[in-house]
């Protein structure tokens, strides 16, 4: 698409007609074509009845769809219903060819990933976490004080979800790879905001999912997986539709997909499927290098209109640190959402500070509406 964003797709957004919306780190908004792509479901289901044969190909159209969307190959993707249902997966097969049995998790990590990481605990990995400098960054020093010769896996995630903080995966990928371990990168909170390429990006993993800025629903993800490490891994959690032959219904036998299909478990999330591949087609359209160059306007906007009205932002001023969502200090996080909800501003809030998140459809006057809102609730700030 090339006519100037955001008003050339606003009205496909009706939640845009009633309030200022910069939530798309929790949820991306509602569109015509993600409504339309439910209500397609139920008729299926309604007239066909249960036309598994064309829920499947879905399934696959998502697949490929993911794959396009970062530049993997389709057998490199895993269809998943979470973040925690693909990485729970690769990490119950996940074995070093050494024998290493350390993962390494920087502290931007999402619950999801910390809990799955540490459940290895119970299998005998050790977990070192690498601390967050004062400027919102994990430095690279540190992740190298601690990933060793014993270092299986290094889990990064790309933007943060509590400050906004956006990792330069290629060094940390250089780092670890250097030293013989490989890299999960989790990627939600960049996936449709930021172009992905994991030949550039020289990941071994990643895992997100439509429900942000691919403008799909919950219960939609993907894990990829490099080709060539798929012959080693053997995930322990699985279900049928991770089965080289799904549909041989064989009781007496593992034998798994030699795809990243092997990281996939039970029926799959038909309705959502529907959803994310509309969500994910309207981000094709839409553009998401666009996007991301969109934003960026945007985000600079916003930081001259925080340290005009004394703000305190979280996120690292640099803009190769950060991405679609921008944290403010607030002294109640939850006070402070809730009134510019009053004010009909939707966002949310983590770690004593509000997100604001960015996306196509957020206008200049969006940030203006969301700077004079925190001005007039500034005593809720922290400056
Ligand atoms: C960075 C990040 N990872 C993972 C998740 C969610 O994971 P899951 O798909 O397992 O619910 C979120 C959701 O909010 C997130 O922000």
């Amino acid at each position: 698409m090339t006519t100037a964003l955001p008003h050339s797709i606003r009205d496909r957004f009706p939640l845009l007609e009633r309030a200022v919306y910069t939530n798309s780190c929790s949820q991306g908004a509602l569109s015509r074509e993600v409504r339309a792509a439910y209500e397609r479901y139920l008729t299926d289901w309604d007239e066909k009845g249960a036309p598994w044969d064309l829920w499947v190909e879905l399934a696959e159209s998502a697949r490929s769809r993911f794959a396009r969307l970062i530049n993997a190959s389709t057998d490199e993707i895993a269809v998943t219903t979470s973040v925690s249902a693909g990485v729970s997966s690769l990490l119950s097969g996940l074995r070093h060819p050494d024998g290493r049995n350390k993962i390494v998790i920087s502290d931007f990590e999402f619950p999801t990933i910390g809990q799955i990481v540490h459940a290895q605990e119970l299998l005998g990995t050790k977990v070192e976490h690498v601390p967050a400098s004062s400027d919102a960054t994990i430095p690279l020093e540190r992740l190298a004080e601690s990933i060793d010769e014993e270092t299986a896996l290094v889990a990064i995630t790309y933007v943060c979800f509590r400050n906004g903080s956006k990792t330069d995966v290629e060094s940390v990928v250089e780092l670890a790879h250097q030293a013989g371990a490989l890299v999960l990168l989790d990627s939600f909170q960049a996936v449709g905001a930021i172009p992905i390429d994991v030949r550039e990006l020289g990941v071994d993993f990643v895992a997100g999912g439509t429900l942000k800025y691919l403008l799909g629903s919950a219960g939609l993800g993907f894990l990829y997986c490099r080709s060539d490490l798929l012959p080693q891994i053997t995930p322990t959690q699985t279900g049928w539709f991770a089965d080289e032959d799904i549909f041989e219904m064989d009781i007496y036998d593992y034998s798994p997909s030699p795809t990243a299909r092997k990281f996939e478990s039970g029926t799959p999330p038909v309705p959502s499927i529907y959803a994310g591949v509309a969500g994910m087609d309207l981000m094709d359209e839409i553009g998401i290098a666009a996007t991301e160059r969109h934003v960026a306007t945007l985000t600079d906007q916003l930081i001259e209109g925080l340290d005009r009205i004394g703000a305190r932002m979280v996120t690292p001023r640099d803009p190769a640190r950060r991405g679609p969502m921008i944290a403010v200090a607030t002294t109640d996080e939850q006070a402070m959402v809730a009134t510019l909800k009053e004010d009909g501003i939707l966002t949310s809030h983590r770690d004593g500070n509000i997100r604001l998140s960015w996306h196509c459809y957020n206008s200049a006057e969006d940030i203006e509406a969301v700077v004079a809102g925190l001005q007039r609730h500034s005593r809720l700030l922290v400056r």
